[in-house]
């Protein structure tokens, strides 16, 4: 069932929730963001899968809210007559909306906690375990509002009144539970009158800074100015910028960190006018098991994202080759530190990133 809504602010919304019976994970449809607001329900496998792959929910902590909130409604609707056969089910599930993206790690962390759980109480009648499934999605879900509320406390203490702020695609509200990542510290700083001038690349190819951080940064009155990617560096150079704020999907164990394609640009840029970066996430993006950047998967997508979407028109030359990865990977030594919910973490980051992720085990 699809439901549209209007004359509510977009920060009213949950970007994923359960509906009231508990059937179905409702989630804001982002790929008709900001012009329409319509939240649509997802009961099977494939709805799920689809919302994920088409970034209708995107972000690295809401589809990993999303897939552990999709297994509950999943093993909820089950008729497995017995335990293992409903393991073998939930396991199925859970390896195919796995493949739905491949390079944010919270998908997998979020997916791995639910099959533990399953595993965990594996001799028991699937309705139990499936009660024991609902508590761990809600516990995902809810711990994902509480991280990002903690990230903007330790973000803030990088920031001072006034300061101008350059974020790339969207680590918001829309991109999490709650608060966003990158966003967390600007939405703390706004309640204490910090009065932050904030600029959002467009971040091509598919928009997410033009349409979903300037949208929900302007709906909470925050100053944001929308710029394209290729304008960074003059926003930069004309002293505009005091930090860079991004999000991130993995984190390798040498502070390594892939975001979404045209972040290193910007790291690689701001280093040049001595502009510090400030990558915003979870413990639960921290991968230890991926050593550094070149062994982090790189998505690769569609053609059309790139010569058709957002077009009245395709723009590119029929048969153009395009390459499309949807992130690149900003070098450690480009970042300043990485801001997480148990704390800041600095070079040498093999160290700091282990102690942090150690805090949160
Ligand atoms: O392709 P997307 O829109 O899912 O990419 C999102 C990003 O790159 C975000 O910066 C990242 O997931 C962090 S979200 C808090």
């Amino acid at each position: 069932m699809n439901q549209q809504t209007e004359n509510k602010n977009i920060m009213d919304y949950d970007t994923v929730r359960l509906d009231e019976e508990e059937s179905a994970v409702v989630i804001l449809d982002q790929t008709k963001l900001p012009g329409t607001i319509e939240e649509i329900s997802l009961r099977t496998a494939e709805e799920l899968y689809e919302a994920i792959y088409l970034l209708k929910v995107r972000g690295a902590p809401a589809i990993g809210v999303a897939a552990a909130l999709g297994i509950y409604v999943l093993a909820k609707q089950t008729k497995a007559p017995d335990s293992d056969t409903f393991y073998r089910e939930l396991v199925k599930n859970k390896e195919y909306l796995e493949s739905a993206r491949p390079t944010a790690v919270n998908l997998s962390w979020a997916l791995n906690r639910m099959q533990s759980v399953a595993l965990s109480h594996r001799g028991e009648t699937p309705a139990a375990v499936t009660a024991h499934l609902r508590e761990e999605a809600i516990a995902i879900w809810q711990e994902d509002i509480r991280v990002c509320k903690k990230i903007g406390e330790y973000g803030l203490t990088l920031l001072k009144p006034g300061d101008g702020i350059l974020t790339h695609c969207n680590a918001g509200q829309l991109a999490t539970s709650r608060y966003g990542t990158a966003t967390a510290p600007i939405y703390l700083g706004q309640e204490r009158g910090y009065g932050f001038r904030v600029f959002a690349d467009e971040t091509r190819p598919l928009l997410q800074g033009a349409r979903l951080t300037a949208y929900e940064l302007k709906a909470s009155g925050v100053d944001v100015t929308l710029i394209c990617d290729n304008m960074s560096a003059s926003v930069m150079k004309n002293g505009w910028v005091d930090a860079v704020f991004v999000g991130c999907d993995r984190v390798a164990a040498n502070g390594d960190t892939a975001n979404k394609i045209g972040t290193s640009v910007v790291a690689a840029v701001a280093k040049y006018y001595g502009i510090p970066v400030y990558v915003c996430a979870p413990t639960s993006t921290i991968d230890p098991d991926t050593p550094d950047g070149d062994a982090i998967r790189i998505e690769q997508r569609p053609a059309e994202e790139v010569t058709e979407m957002w077009y009245r028109r395709r723009m590119a030359p029929d048969d153009v080759k395009v390459y499309n990865p949807a992130f690149d990977v900003t070098d450690h030594g480009l970042i300043a530190g990485i801001v997480t919910e148990y704390g800041i973490a600095r070079e040498p980051y093999e160290i700091s990133l282990a102690k942090l992720k150690g805090m949160a085990e």
